[in-house]
C-alpha cells in the first residue's frame, strides 16, 4: 500500500548536505522554465512564475537551480524579484558556461575571462556577495580543460563561489576536476526513461556527491496521464509525475531532482511527490 504525508512539503523528501556544507531538501527546484520559448526572453506569465517561486519557498523548498543562461539572465532576475532577501537556509544553484545567440541555441564558452564575467554577472542579478554552488553548464572542448578548472579555482579564493559543481560530464572528468577543487554536484540529464548516465549516478553515490539530474520529467512526457506510468499512478491515487519523481527520489540518497514548471498547480503536483510512499519492489519493476 502506498501513503501519502498529510502536509504538502519538501521536507518530506529528506535531506541531502550538497558538499558537506550546504543542506537542502532533497526534492528542489529548476528555474529554467521561467522563461520565454526556446528558453529565450522573458516568460509569457510573468505573474505566474514569480509566483511559482514564491509558493515554492512556502513549500519548503530550499534548492532552485538556475543559470546565467536561462533568458538570459531572465531566470536569476525573476529569482531575486521575487525572493530577496531570501530565506537563510535557501540554496542557489546557478551556472556559466554558455552562451545563447538564439532560442533553443547553447554554444559552451569556456574561456576563463568570459566565466568571469558570467559569475560576475550572477552575482549582481542574484544580489549575492558568494553563490553558495556556482556548476559549470558545460566544459568546452574548445578551452583546455585546466584553464578552465584554474578560473574556477580562483573564484573560490576571492570567496565569490562556495561549492562547485558541473554538469553533463563524465567519471573520468569529474575525477580530473577534483584534482583542483572538491566536486559537491553533478547535474546531468536523467530520468525513469533515459539512463544513460547510471554509471556517473553511482560514482557520485559512492563519492557523496549530490546528483542533480535534468529534465527528471522527461520534459513534461512523464507526466503524461496517458503514458506508461499511468497504471502505477492510479493504484497509488498519485499522477504519473509523482510517481517519475518518487522513483528518482527512491533510487538513490543522493539525488536531488529539480523539476521545472512554469505553474502553481504543477510545482504543487510536483511537491507532492516528496511525501508519496511507493512499495520497493513496485519501484524496481519501473
Ligand atoms: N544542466 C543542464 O544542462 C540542464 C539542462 C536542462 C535543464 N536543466 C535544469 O533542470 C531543470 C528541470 O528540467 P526541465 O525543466 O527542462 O524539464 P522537466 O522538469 O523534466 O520538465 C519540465 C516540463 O514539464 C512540464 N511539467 C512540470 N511539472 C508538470 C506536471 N506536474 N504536470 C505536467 N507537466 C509538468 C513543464 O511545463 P509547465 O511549465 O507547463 O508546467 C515543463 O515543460 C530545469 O528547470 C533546469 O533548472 C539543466
Amino acid at each position: 500500500m502506498s501513503t501519502t504525508t498529510n502536509t504538502l512539503n519538501a521536507a518530506a523528501s529528506g535531506s541531502f548536505s550538497i558538499g558537506g556544507e550546504l543542506p537542502v531538501h532533497r526534492l528542489g527546484f529548476g528555474a529554467m522554465r521561467l522563461t520565454g520559448d526556446g528558453i529565450f526572453g522573458p516568460p509569457k506569465d510573468r505573474k505566474e512564475c514569480l509566483a511559482v517561486l514564491r509558493r515554492a519557498i512556502e513549500l519548503g523548498v530550499n534548492l532552485i537551480d538556475t543559470a546565467e543562461s536561462y533568458g538570459p539572465h531572465v531566470s536569476e532576475e525573476l529569482i531575486a524579484e521575487a525572493l530577496h532577501p531570501y530565506p537563510k537556509d535557501l540554496v542557489i544553484a546557478t551556472k556559466g558556461g554558455l552562451d545563447r545567440p538564439g532560442p533553443n541555441r547553447w554554444d559552451p564558452n569556456g574561456k576563463p575571462a568570459r566565466l568571469r564575467e558570467e559569475l560576475e554577472g550572477s552575482l549582481r542579478r542574484l544580489r549575492l556577495d558568494r553563490i553558495d554552488l556556482w556548476q559549470l553548464h558545460r566544459i568546452d572542448p574548445a578551452v583546455p580543460e585546466d584553464e578552465q578548472f584554474g578560473a574556477i579555482v580562483r573564484f573560490r579564493e576571492e570567496g565569490k563561489i562556495r561549492c562547485v559543481g558541473l554538469s553533463e560530464v563524465t567519471v573520468e572528468q569529474i575525477a580530473r576536476a577534483r584534482r583542483h577543487f572538491p566536486v559537491a554536484s553533478v547535474q546531468n540529464r536523467y530520468n525513469l526513461a533515459d539512463r544513460e548516465w547510471e554509471a556517473v549516478l553511482d560514482y557520485c553515490e559512492r563519492e557523496n556527491i549530490a546528483f542533480i539530474p535534468w529534465f527528471p520529467l522527461q520534459t513534461g512526457k512523464l507526466a503524461d496521464p496517458a503514458g506508461d506510468l499511468a497504471g502505477v499512478a492510479k493504484r497509488h491515487k498519485a499522477t504519473p509525475s509523482k510517481v517519475a519523481l518518487a522513483w528518482l527520489l527512491w533510487r538513490s540518497p543522493v539525488m536531488l531532482p529539480i523539476p521545472g514548471t512554469s505553474k502553481v498547480r504543477h510545482l504543487e503536483e510536483n511537491v507532492a511527490a516528496a511525501g508519496l510512499r511507493i512499495p520497493a519492489g513496485e519501484l524496481e519493476e519501473l
